[in-house]
């Protein structure tokens, strides 16, 4: 799978990018991750000025539909599969597991993201994008949440995930819509907190249910909106 990403800041994915699991999905040939940076389609050098007032006032800059078009154009001729196109706003469709399932059957996803006040209405117009938002909150800027989009589907795809790190039990995953039970692992006992008998006595069964009744109980307390959507 391919990754585009178009941001004004590339050196913020240079540490994500070479953490184990992604870097070890990247020499396996398994993803792609290539950075674009916004600045190199700028018109105007030395300034590589890329972002404007926005008319009618108002604070903060906007990114210039003049820059990020052609950029985006250029990008998308740099492979043949033609991407899924993803800007990264507040304003977008809230990012989930569905999302994150159904963007890794694709082979090539674009991330457009933004910086101050976020892109020109054009850019949206003209690209038609999925508007995409990680959460009902405001970043500096869309490389974190591109991080995120990356990170969600990254280890969905085939062979990123060792067997012993499945991700089919995650919560939420394929219509699991809830949250994980409890786990333990030695010393049986840490300052007077002991491991739950059950998971300690090898009856399989009991411990199945143990797990599915804790996990209910803890989708009740923190997020009943997963039992009653
Ligand atoms: N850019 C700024 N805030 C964002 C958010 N919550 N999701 C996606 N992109 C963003």
């Amino acid at each position: 799978m391919r990754f585009d990403i178009v941001t004004l800041f590339p050196a913020i994915f240079d540490g994500y990018l070479t953490q184990s699991l992604l870097e070890k999905a990247i020499n396996k040939g398994l993803v792609e991750i290539h950075r674009h940076d916004l600045r190199d389609w700028a018109a105007d050098t030395p300034h590589r000025k890329v972002d404007d007032r926005p008319f009618g006032g108002g604070p903060g800059m906007l990114l210039q539909v003049d820059v990020t078009v052609p950029c985006v154009e250029d990008v998308q001729q740099m492979a043949q599969e033609p991407p899924r196109m993803i800007l990264l706003t507040p304003q977008g469709k809230r990012f989930d597991q569905p999302m994150a399932e159904d963007l890794a059957l694709s082979k090539r996803v674009m991330l457009l993201c933004g910086r101050y006040e976020g892109f020109d209405q054009r850019v949206v117009d003209i690209l038609q994008p999925e508007e995409v938002s990680v959460g009902d909150f405001v970043l500096n800027g869309g490389e974190v949440a591109a991080m995120t989009i990356i990170d969600g589907v990254v280890r969905l795809l085939p062979g990123v995930l060792g067997d012993e790190n499945s991700s089919v039990d995650d919560s939420f995953s394929r219509g699991n819509r809830l949250l994980e039970f409890p786990q333990y692992t030695r010393p049986r006992e840490f300052r007077g907190h002991t491991v739950p008998e059950v998971l300690l006595g090898g009856n399989h069964e009991a411990i199945a249910a143990w797990r599915a009744e804790q996990s209910r109980i803890k989708t009740q307390q923190r997020r009943a909106d997963l039992l009653d959507p």
